[in-house]
């Protein structure tokens, strides 16, 4: 049987329970006859214990993790002959390919903190590591040949001295999905627009909806709705550098068990966007999708449309795209307003910076969910119409 081992998923800040969601339904979904351990959850993240092989799918699978680490190590350590003594002992030979890996590091409370000190006492043990194990042959041949590939990170992450060390097997950020080539102004990341998708419809009936963005950009929200049950093979992750996946015989099978389906909660999926040149970005993203994107200015008035109609709106914050002066509370009113008059939805989801200190009617308000976006400090409100 395959070895287990826990991988820690990571999130967007303070998203991991909505994270946890769709793991937990995806698992079902590919993992049926498996029960889900699930060891721990934090704001930044859920560790679970599965096969080596199911840890890495999960990049495949998954669409709202930023990335996925494989935890090899957890032990106290409060000076460095201790952390290079401790990371001297680990099994190095099964998990690198007798490469110096990138060490990212992080520290709260803890005697470890100089990151150029942990990265020497980490890169020594690995070195060590390697002498008194050394790294086979071919893992050696592959790295040689992979030497400019994105190539697994070692991650150390000191809490009160406790240690945690890990290694990456996603590479590339999760939210880079490998098929999405134009961006508009401020896309919001396709990780992101994932999880606040399924805050906006987990609780709601199946009964397929028409999913309206009409602030739609370069389509991110729409493209993520879409694709949500798509299996990612369209990019490289960095687990397919560790000498367990260098030897496994059965790669293409692996990959092809794992079969995309379509999203049901949606039926439709529409956009528009004000901007010609954004609007043509977008139509070359949707290419091949059911998924339509017009010119349209959210506050024309228009036939109202009828049906089962979702709303999901990252509107201009000002700050990056250059309306500072007229982006106020009123303007986001004014735009709830007319896709209300519009559209008649059944729910909606709009980003709001929290600066604005936008307060709906708590007998509107479904969730409320703050989180960054791309830095700046935001809030997901969920509105019944
Ligand atoms: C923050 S961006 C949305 C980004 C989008 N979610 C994405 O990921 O690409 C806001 C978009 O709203 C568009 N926009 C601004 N005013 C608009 C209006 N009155 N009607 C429709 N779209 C508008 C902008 O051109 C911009 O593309």
């Amino acid at each position: 049987m395959e070895t287990l081992a826990q991988f820690y998923i990571i999130y967007p800040l303070g998203l991991s329970d909505l994270g946890l969601m769709e793991l937990k339904e995806k698992w079902n979904i590919h993992y049926p006859a498996q029960k889900l351990e699930i060891l721990s959850e934090d704001e930044g993240g859920v560790l679970i214990n599965v096969t080596t092989l199911q840890g890495f799918s999960l990049n495949h699978i998954l669409r709202s993790p930023t990335r996925i680490l494989l935890r090899v190590a957890e032990f106290k350590a409060r000076d460095f002959p201790k952390l290079f003594n401790k990371i001297s002992k680990l099994p190095m030979k099964h998990l690198l390919i007798g490469q110096r890996p990138e060490v990212e590091a992080s520290a709260t409370n803890s005697k470890l903190f100089d990151s150029r000190k942990i990265e020497k006492a980490i890169t020594d043990g690995i070195e060590e590591s390697y002498r008194k194990q050394p790294v086979k042959k071919k893992y050696l041949d592959h790295f040689e040949a992979n030497k400019t590939n994105d190539l697994p990170k070692l991650y150390y992450r000191a809490v009160d001295d406790m240690i945690t060390i890990s290694i990456d097997t996603t590479g590339e950020l999760l939210h880079k999905r490998g098929d999405k080539l134009f961006t508009g102004l401020a896309p919001i990341r396709e990780s992101l627009a994932s999880i606040l998708l399924a805050a906006l419809t987990h609780d709601l009936d199946k009964k397929p909806y028409t999913l309206i963005d009409p602030m739609s950009g370069s389509g991110t929200f729409l493209i993520e709705a879409h694709d949500s049950y798509k299996i990612n093979n369209d990019r490289p992750f960095a687990y397919q550098h560790f000498p367990l996946w260098i030897d496994y015989a059965l790669k293409k099978q692996f990959i092809d068990k794992f079969k995309s389906a379509e999203n049901e909660k949606f039926s439709k999926y529409l956009g528009f966007e004000i901007n010609e040149e954004v609007l043509k970005l977008a139509i070359k993203n949707t290419v091949g999708k059911n998924i339509q994107i017009k010119k349209g200015d959210i506050f024309a008035k228009s036939e109202v449309l009828p049906g089962d109609n979702l709303i999901v709106i990252n509107p201009p914050y000002g700050l990056r795209v250059g309306e500072k002066s007229d982006i106020n509370v009123e303007y986001y009113k004014k735009i709830i307003q007319s896709v209300r008059e519009k559209y008649n939805p059944v729910r909606l989801g709009i980003i709001i910076p929290d600066e604005h200190r936008f307060n709906p009617a708590p007998k509107d308000l479904v969730a409320r969910i703050p989180f960054k976006n791309g830095g700046l400090p935001v809030i997901f409100y969920i509105l019944k119409n």
